[in-house]
């Protein structure tokens, strides 16, 4: 097993006067098998970035452990260094994510200057290999990252991330910021590098479209929804999609297909109380909206059901 999360909590404190306690991730535990691609799929401020920070050890959870082949990451320097280069991770916003008093070609030198101790002429056809590689001229070496369009600097994201030779690349909203005419070619080439290169593919989205586009790239796609900072449902995109089993997982499929919806996973949320992140950690985070709402709910975090490699937490299927 590559990847090992195990009840890993991260809380933060926000306010300066009237404090609260948000919980960024919530008992989390997730599994990832070397080569496996895994969408995680969620709304805003439901924990995915903090999620992939963590998986890149930039961020230390509160509780829980976090293993990487096997070892503890907070205990064991070393396998932290492991993951700076064998774990990378590219920015939603393509922009921040380049020095913009950096040439493309200084930027994708660093991490291979470091890693893999590249200088002179053999640094050069590197960083031209990898231009190509992405689909991108060998000419933009030389330019700064404001003379480049959104979808050729997220592609420069994309080559220094493949630069050192990863096992696993996190991609968080990669095409989110990008005109719909680059997202579709940014998420092609995340694919045939996935398979080129066999690298562990964690692609992080709010649009069930994308990961729907992903599984067509590469097939078997595992789901992992997220909302409130749980894990709520996982399973095959094809079956999160064509039989969605959490309420919340409904409403994300029912907002996603409204358009050609046999209307089958309809679910009408209580909007009312729309704010999210407003229960009590110990119950389920979408006891706020869920139609379907029981005692129970608000309490505690059910048990997740598991029925071959589908899995959902929710009292509508078990304790
Ligand atoms: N450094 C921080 N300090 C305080 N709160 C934080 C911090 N980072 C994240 N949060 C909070 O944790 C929750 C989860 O944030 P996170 O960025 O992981 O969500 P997300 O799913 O990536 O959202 P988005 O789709 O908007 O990027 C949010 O409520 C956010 O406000
Ligand atoms: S556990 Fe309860 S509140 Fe949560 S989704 Fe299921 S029925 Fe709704
Ligand atoms: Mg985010």
């Amino acid at each position: 097993m590559l990847i090992k999360l195990s009840n890993l909590t991260v809380k933060f404190t926000q306010g300066r006067f009237n404090k609260r306690i948000i919980y960024a991730l919530n008992n989390v535990n997730l599994t990832v098998e070397r080569g496996e691609t895994v969408a995680i799929i969620g709304e805003s401020g439901a924990g995915k970035t903090t999620l992939a920070r963590v998986l890149v050890a930039l961020e230390k959870p509160t509780q829980g452990e976090y293993l990487y082949k096997g070892k503890n990451v907070w205990r064991d320097r070393s396998t932290r260094k492991l993951i700076r280069r064998e774990v990378q991770y590219i920015y939603q916003d393509p922009i921040s994510a380049l020095n913009p008093s950096k040439t493309i070609g200084e930027s994708l030198s660093y991490p291979i200057k470091k890693h893999l101790k590249l200088k002179g002429d053999k640094l050069r056809e590197k960083i031209e290999e990898l231009l190509r590689a992405v689909g991108l001229d060998p000419s933009l070496a030389e330019r700064y990252p404001s003379q480049l369009s959104g979808g050729q600097l997220q592609r420069v994201n994309i080559a220094r991330a493949i630069s050192i030779n990863p096992k696993v690349v996190i991609a968080d909203e990669p095409v989110t910021m990008l005109d719909a005419s680059y997202r579709v070619g940014v998420i092609d080439l995340l694919a045939n590098l996935k398979k080129k290169f066999d690298i562990t593919l964690i692609l992080i989205t709010h649009d069930l479209a994308i990961a729907k586009y992903l599984n067509y790239k590469i097939e078997g796609v595992r789901g992992v929804v997220i909302y409130g900072g749980r894990i709520v449902e996982e399973g095959r995109i094809n079956d999160i999609i064509s039989a969605p089993l959490h309420p919340y997982t409904k409403y994300l499929v029912n907002s996603y297909i409204d358009i050609n919806s046999d209307g089958k996973s309809k679910i009408e949320i209580r909007e009312e109380l729309s704010t999210t992140n407003v229960f009590s950690p110990n119950g389920c985070p979408f006891s706020n909206k869920c139609p379907y709402v029981m005692d129970k709910c608000t309490k505690t975090f059910p048990n997740f059901s598991v029925d071959r490699d589908r899995k959902v937490a929710c009292y509508l299927y078990g304790e």
